[in-house]
């Protein structure tokens, strides 16, 4: 026993320790070797001779078991104590998001808009039949209040389908002079390469005694051209809208063809008087375009689609 002991005991790694333990206890083991004689010995001998190899057994295995500990603490000891840390590497970079080209694009208008002094309003995506339609002056047979163009919400409410809602909202009891924009989010029942079913708005309104249509036209001109370019082309076009009388669609020339961008017009004096503004003494221009749109015609990207599929691939592009 004292040979396993010292054998044990002088095991120096945990591989020649295992070596040590087959040679008691292995298939060919000499303890092994011991209880295999057994079976050839008297009664008496066999209680003797099997009891105090069993105990050998439980004692080696005790000890194996120990000295298996030690040798394993030891030699994380020696890992730990050997390893250097070497804070002058290269770590690793992780990978940096960035703004969606949309939202590039409306921080963009944003601060266009901000330099010029318009405030920011923000607006429900919900909103009631008054704010989306009615206080804008839609009659109530207007074929844009149509099942194929607007989401209704269960009880009488709809998701609004353009930001001009926010025009209700923000110049209910407001005394002019003001001006604001709202950019947000807008809905409607349409899906193909360049409608999608939610899309983003901006809407502009500048409300004053002296306001014209030549205000309406300047101020577009120099947002088309701060956002694509002082070579930019442009064209107003008759259109019409509930809303504003004048109306006109703003088209961009946009790869040799004219592609609309939004719409626009001197605010309807219905539409005044539906917010309590005096329509003799103020007048008011509107306009209103897609911000994913315009991020389209800005990076000349072909489908709206590519905004929306949530693919990193896309956004990591701008
Ligand atoms: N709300 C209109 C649309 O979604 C766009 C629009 C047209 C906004 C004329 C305006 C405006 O403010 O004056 O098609």
């Amino acid at each position: 026993m004292a040979l396993a002991e010292t054998a044990i005991g002088e095991a120096s790694s945990v591989q020649a320790l295992a070596e040590v333990r087959a040679g008691f206890l292995g298939k060919k083991g000499s303890v092994s070797a011991v209880l295999r004689t057994i079976g050839g010995l008297s009664g008496e001998e066999r209680a003797a001779v099997g009891q105090a190899a069993n105990q050998a057994k439980e004692r080696i295995e005790a000890w194996a078991a120990a000295r298996k500990r030690a040798l394993e603490s030891a030699d994380r000891d020696r890992e730990i104590s050997e390893y250097k840390l070497d804070v002058t590497l290269p770590g690793h970079a992780p990978p940096r998001g960035h703004l969606h080209p949309t939202s590039q694009i409306e921080r963009e208008m944003c601060a266009f808009f901000a330099e010029l002094g318009y405030g920011i309003e923000d607006g429900p995506e919900v909103e009631t039949d008054w704010n989306n339609f009615s206080g804008l002056n839609f009659p109530e047979d207007h074929p844009a209040r149509d099942l194929q163009d607007t989401f209704f919400v269960p009880g009488g409410n709809v998701l609004r389908t353009h930001t001009s809602n926010v025009q209700i909202r923000a110049m209910t009891g407001r005394k002019p002079p003001f001006r604001f924009i709202s950019p947000g989010r807008v809905y409607r029942h349409d899906l193909d390469g360049t409608h999608y079913p939610m899309f983003h708005q901006i809407e502009a309104v500048c409300v004053d005694e002296h306001v014209t249509f030549a205000d309406l036209k300047g101020t577009l001109f120099a947002f088309a051209r701060h956002l694509f370019g002082e070579s930019t082309e442009m064209r107003f076009r008759a259109h019409f809208f509930p809303f504003t009388e004048p109306s006109a669609e703003i088209d961009i020339s946009w790869g040799g063809r004219w592609l609309e961008w939004g719409g626009c017009g001197m605010i309807h004096p219905q539409v005044l008087l539906n917010c309590g503004i005096d329509p003799e003494r103020y007048q008011g221009f509107a306009f209103g375009m897609g911000i994913d749109r315009t991020a389209m015609i800005r990076w000349d990207i072909p489908n709206i689609q590519l905004f929306f599929d949530g693919d990193v691939r896309t956004a990591e592009q701008f």
